[in-house]
């Protein structure tokens, strides 16, 4: 199957606030200059609130995380679980259609969704409710046959049990998911045949689908509000209660022509910067070190693309243009008292000089190229 983006799109896409919020923290997860690692995260949620993928919420993932587009797209094009042309606006339906499935009466479901929703899957019903796609295992296999329907497997199904759940579905209802044949969970049709003494122990449903019920719309689409935002790896939680929209963010960099970047809630700067962006004015120059000259603002022309140095990534150049730094002439021109004076503000230990940011710096102040920025401006790293 071609997967590609689909012939009709959007204008645009814009994440929820508290979606946004919640993306933008998780990106905090992974360590400067590795914020693509969040790519998926955030595809993911992407779809989860738009139901689907679309070409400019591809375009705004990647602007968050500083990615061309097409290495964003390809993460797309090559999971099967992101869907890349629109679904139905109640649920898209993912039949298993693997061994035990395909065996216990996968084939019956599938008639179903061409009778009920479309002949062909990926094809939206006429009513824009459902759409439907078969699916490799899903791993309820002891369940066969089963589907995914939004987050929920539904199990056990027979061609009649799932067309009920279409028209339940169709009626605004969320039937409930798990077993459709009476079973508690895997036990034995018939009942347990042995730890017989646990039966008594049944709550009404099992675990699973206590918390889908207890969830009450399981197949909603998510905006970020249905859990509060946690970030435990920051060493505390960032809001106590629901999702919050996140506060203004800090653009270090206004006037840089190159692709914008993921922009950080000032409260999560504050926690994962290291050192936290100080001010330019008044550090304090301890011995052997000497404050290079700094620049309150970029010049007219626009800051360079302090990225373009290996191991700037954004976060990074947001901190060198906080402390005053927003051009390849002004690194190449530090000696190595002023260097040890950086080195000292981004408590780096003798990076600048490993990295060699000030021989790269000499190089891409003339107009010329690194190795590692002519693949960056290529997209490649
Ligand atoms: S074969 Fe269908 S869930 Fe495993």
């Amino acid at each position: 199957m071609l997967r590609r983006l689909h012939h009709e799109q959007p204008e645009s896409f814009a994440f929820t606030p508290a979606n946004q919020a919640w993306a933008e923290a998780q990106i905090t997860k992974y360590p400067e200059g590795r914020q693509a690692s969040a790519v998926i995260p955030l595809l993911w949620r992407a779809q989860e609130q738009e139901g689907w993928l679309t070409k400019p919420a591809i375009e705004h993932v990647a602007d968050m995380l500083g990615m061309a587009d097409i290495r964003v797209l390809e993460v797309a094009s090559f999971y099967f679980m992101f869907q890349l042309q629109p679904v139905g606006s109640v649920a898209h339906i993912q039949i298993c259609g693997t061994t035990s499935c395909m065996i216990c009466g996968a084939e019956d479901l599938i008639a179903v969704c061409r009778e009920k929703i479309a002949d062909k899957p990926h094809v939206v019903s006429t009513d824009g409710k459902f759409s439907w796609e078969e699916v490799e295992c899903l791993g309820a296999c002891t369940n066969a046959p089963m589907a995914q329907i939004g987050k929920d497997y539904y199990e056990d199904l027979t061609a009649e049990s799932l067309g009920k759940l279409l028209d339940d579905l169709a009626a605004g209802k969320v039937p409930v998911p798990g077993p459709q044949n009476g079973r508690y969970a895997s036990e034995p049709l018939g009942g347990l045949t042995s730890l017989t003494e646990y039966e008594s122990g049944k709550t009404q449903y099992n675990a699973s689908v206590q918390l889908a019920t207890d969830l009450g719309d399981t197949i909603k689409r998510i905006d970020g509000t249905e859990v509060p935002l946690l970030t435990p790896w920051l060493g505390k939680n960032a809001t106590s209660g629901k999702a919050q929209p996140p506060k203004p963010a800090v653009d270090p960099k206004p006037a840089n022509k190159q692709k914008p970047v993921r922009k950080v809630p000032e409260d999560d700067s504050k926690k994962i910067a290291k050192p936290p962006v100080k001010p330019a004015a008044e550090p304090v120059a301890p011995e052997n070190t000497k404050k290079p000259r700094t620049m309150k603002a970029p010049r007219k022309s626009g800051a360079d693309d302090l990225k373009l140095l290996k191991g700037v990534g954004p976060k990074l150049e947001g901190v060198l243009n906080g402390l005053g730094f927003w051009h390849f002439d002004q690194i190449a021109k530090w000696n190595a008292e002023e260097i040890a004076w950086v080195d000292d503000q981004l408590s780096f230990k003798g990076r600048i000089e490993r990295d060699g940011w000030v021989e790269q710096a000499k190089i891409l102040a003339e107009g010329g190229d690194t190795a590692f920025s002519r693949k960056n401006k290529k997209g490649e790293v």
